[in-house]
């Protein structure tokens, strides 16, 4: 289609109608679709309604059809509908949530995920997801932690281009493709607090060290579309920030695809005080080249009189609509404005056989197992076990943002269990420890953590002990000298040191529509469980946030008797359980640490080489992690950082070589100006099963 050629025909209002979004109920009183935030009936007239160019969300292919129909009915140039979605970890099929994803440190996984979603969401005529979220998360009280991909830059970049390419593939024209929405432009992660929405601050420095790397992996990867985010950036807020959607965005990081703003981030500038009003946060809107604003109406409202007053020019609304009109026309919709939409479809492809089977199989990898003393796990079938806890009979395992997701057709962690032939029975948790006698059973299984809408979107946390009711069970069960085990349901890190004295921890996060088989597999050794942290579990609220890539500081806790160094005199500096840890049915040994030579220069690259022992009879997985300290430089680096990582199947009792390649790109770092700066000197290369227990080879870079 010629675009041009449309954008020439078209009337100025028609053109303001292509840059506003709207929820499908300004169309469809009674819309199934899930909004996440209030919705803003602002008063548009008929004739604007018909002339937005997108709609945030829709229930169903019956609902798009409709819609799109009654549309296009009333569309003078004929102009189809893009319809935008939130598809974050699956549509009707629900998988493991992205911070689980993250565990299995195994980006297929997320590849598969995406490939999937998309196949489901567009059989409703969905073309966009506003996914994948590309913040870098630190800080556990924060509820949308689940939606990303951990505290590590490295492994974020790589989760997030594997779900791009997941959604896009190499063309979003071709059927079961989606158009990728990166969000939130920048910083969204590191609220003041986790307090969501909050003040972000941080340097220029920090943003392209460590909080660049997402959005920069996703816009590399081909993003169609990058979403600005509530917070302020360097003191003004995103949606408004020249600087931040233009000079960073567009010029610095290449990225010439459509922005949009958040829910309502446009005129909440006025809120953070820096937009007079609607009109002014219209102008700093088009000069932050925000080409979409979403649900609210700064832009229907004032665009018209900027272009009067001279405020703005008229160029700078023919690019932004050419944006969205090539992002339409390169999905087809000129051609295809119902975009593959399909109700038989949607009836025998979501939450097929197939797709739940894959649902059950990839949450496999996404578990972690914290802890397994006298190897509690794998359940023997002649155990009987007691279970306990507020999830045992819990179908609502899908976690936040799975609005399709239909959790009650999940089935339970009991059901499950009994489904397995076990010797199995539950008792109320709530009621007093005494009145529930342990003595016939041989394990007690809890099933504690938190429920679904306790993390996700405007659900930060105060505090992440569990409470009395849940852990009461565990001191009760080894006060009677029972074996106990704990299977976690959470979006987020939470304090287990009221439950450590479990003899087994098995964090399953939110793993979707199959979560409880999932899990059911593992629990009776189908399955070995390979997982490791992405995010640190802090020993108590106080030392948050904590995360493993910090910097040394001028005075480290590295010697505990000197009193004037980095520490809580109430509390250990470390995690309770580290970045990168995870325990296996199987034993992994590390020996023969080697590396080719110790200097490396620009014309040539370093091998470590590791042998791993699986000592034991049980086949498994293990995650060898490379991390590199930059010894001295010009500016503050952290004591150590993920670089690479391998995760490879050993065979019971049988040993494998690993090999990195250690090149000069990853002895280099971004300085405060967004430059690539690479200084010779020392650097230590370690490598190990966690960001803790590393053996360590000094190289020099000449
Ligand atoms: C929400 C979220 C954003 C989401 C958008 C549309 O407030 O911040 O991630 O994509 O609104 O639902």
């Amino acid at each position: 289609m010629d675009i041009k050629q449309i954008l020439s025909k078209m009337s100025l209002d028609e053109k303001i109608g292509q840059m506003m979004q709207i929820p499908p109920n300004y169309f469809i009183e009674n819309s199934t679709v899930e909004i996440a935030g209030n919705i803003y009936y602002s008063k548009l007239t008929s004739d604007q309604k018909f002339k937005v160019g997108s709609i945030l969300g829709v229930g169903n292919s019956d609902e798009m059809e409709k819609l799109q129909r009654n549309y296009l009915s009333n569309s003078r140039l004929k102009i189809p509908l893009l319809f935008m979605a939130d598809i974050i970890h699956g549509y009707e099929t629900i998988f493991p949530i992205p911070l689980a994803q993250s565990c299995s440190f195994n980006d297929n996984i997320a590849f598969n995920i995406a490939r999937i979603s998309a196949i489901e969401a567009q059989t409703a005529g969905i073309g966009v997801t506003f996914s994948p979220m590309a913040d870098l998360t630190r800080d556990p009280r924060w509820g949308r932690v689940m939606e990303g991909y951990g505290e590590d830059p490295y492994l974020l970049e790589r989760f997030v281009k594997a779900t791009v390419q997941g959604y896009q593939q190499d063309d979003i024209l071709k059927e079961g493709n989606l158009a990728s929405c990166i969000k939130h432009f920048a910083g969204y992660g590191a609220p003041i607090g986790g307090l969501d929405y909050n003040t972000v601050d941080m340097s220029l420095l920090e943003f392209y060290q460590n909080y660049v790397k997402g959005y920069k992996a996703g816009i590399n990867a081909g993003a169609q579309m990058m979403m600005s985010a509530f917070n302020a950036f360097n003191g003004v807020p995103a949606s408004i920030n020249k600087e931040l959607m233009v000079d960073i965005l567009r010029d610095k990081l290449n990225f010439n695809g459509v922005t949009i703003t958040d829910y309502n981030s446009l005129k909440e500038s006025i809120t953070h005080r820096v937009a007079i009003n609607k009109k002014h946060a219209a102008e700093l809107g088009i000069k932050a080249m925000i080409d979409i604003e979403m649900v609210s109406t700064c832009y229907a409202d004032f665009i018209k009189e900027l272009i009067n007053d001279g405020i703005i020019n008229i160029s700078d609304i023919n690019n932004a609509v050419f944006r969205i009109l090539k992002l339409k026309n390169d999905l087809g919709l000129f051609e295809n404005p119902y975009n593959y939409t399909s109700k038989l479809k949607e009836k025998e492809i979501n939450r097929c056989e197939a797709h739940l089977q894959k649902a059950r199989e990839l949450a496999h990898e996404c578990m972690v197992l914290l802890k397994n003393d006298n190897n509690t796990f794998p359940i023997k079938t002649n155990q009987k076990i007691l279970l306990l806890g507020p999830f045992v009979n819990e179908y609502r395992t899908n976690g936040a943002w799975s609005w399709r997701g239909n959790n009650h057709k999940n089935r339970s962690l009991y059901e499950s269990l009994k489904l397995e032939g076990l010797q199995v029975e539950y008792a109320d948790y709530t009621e007093q420890t005494s009145t529930v006698k342990l003595d016939k059973y041989d394990l007690i299984l809890c099933a504690l953590g938190e429920y679904e809408n306790e993390s996700g979107e405007a659900k930060s946390k105060s505090d992440l002990h569990l409470n009395y009711d849940q852990t009461k069970w565990v001191k009760y069960a080894k006060d009677n000298h029972k074996k106990v085990a704990v299977i976690l349901y959470n979006g987020r890190p939470l304090i287990l040191t009221d439950i450590i004295n479990a003899d087994t921890i098995l964090e399953t996060w939110f793993l979707g529509s199959k979560a409880n088989e999932a899990i059911a597999d593992v629990l009776m050794g189908r399955v070995n469980p390979c997982g490791k942290l992405t995010m640190s579990f802090p020993l108590n609220m106080g030392q948050i946030p904590i995360y493993y890539n910090h910097f040394s500081t001028g005075r480290p806790r590295v010697n505990s008797n000197d009193p004037f160094t980095s520490y809580y005199i109430d509390c250990d500096n470390s995690a309770l359980f580290p970045f990168g840890y995870g325990l296996s049915y199987s034993t992994f040994v590390y020996k023969n640490h080697k590396i080719s030579n110790t200097v490396i220069t620009e014309k040539n690259t370093i091998n470590y080489q590791v042998d791993i022992e699986n000592k034991s009879n049980i086949d498994g997985y293990e995650i060898v992690q490379l991390y590199i300290q930059d010894v001295v430089s010009n500016i503050t680096r952290p004591i150590k950082e993920l670089k690479n990582y391998k995760k490879l199947f050993i065979e019971k009792n049988t040993t494998k070589t690993v090999t990195f390649e250690i090149s000069l790109r990853d002895l280099t770092y971004t300085n405060n100006k967004g430059q690539q700066i690479v200084e010779k000197g020392e650097f230590l290369i370690m490598v190990g099963p966690n960001s803790i227990d590393l053996h360590q080879i000094m190289i020099e870079l000449q």
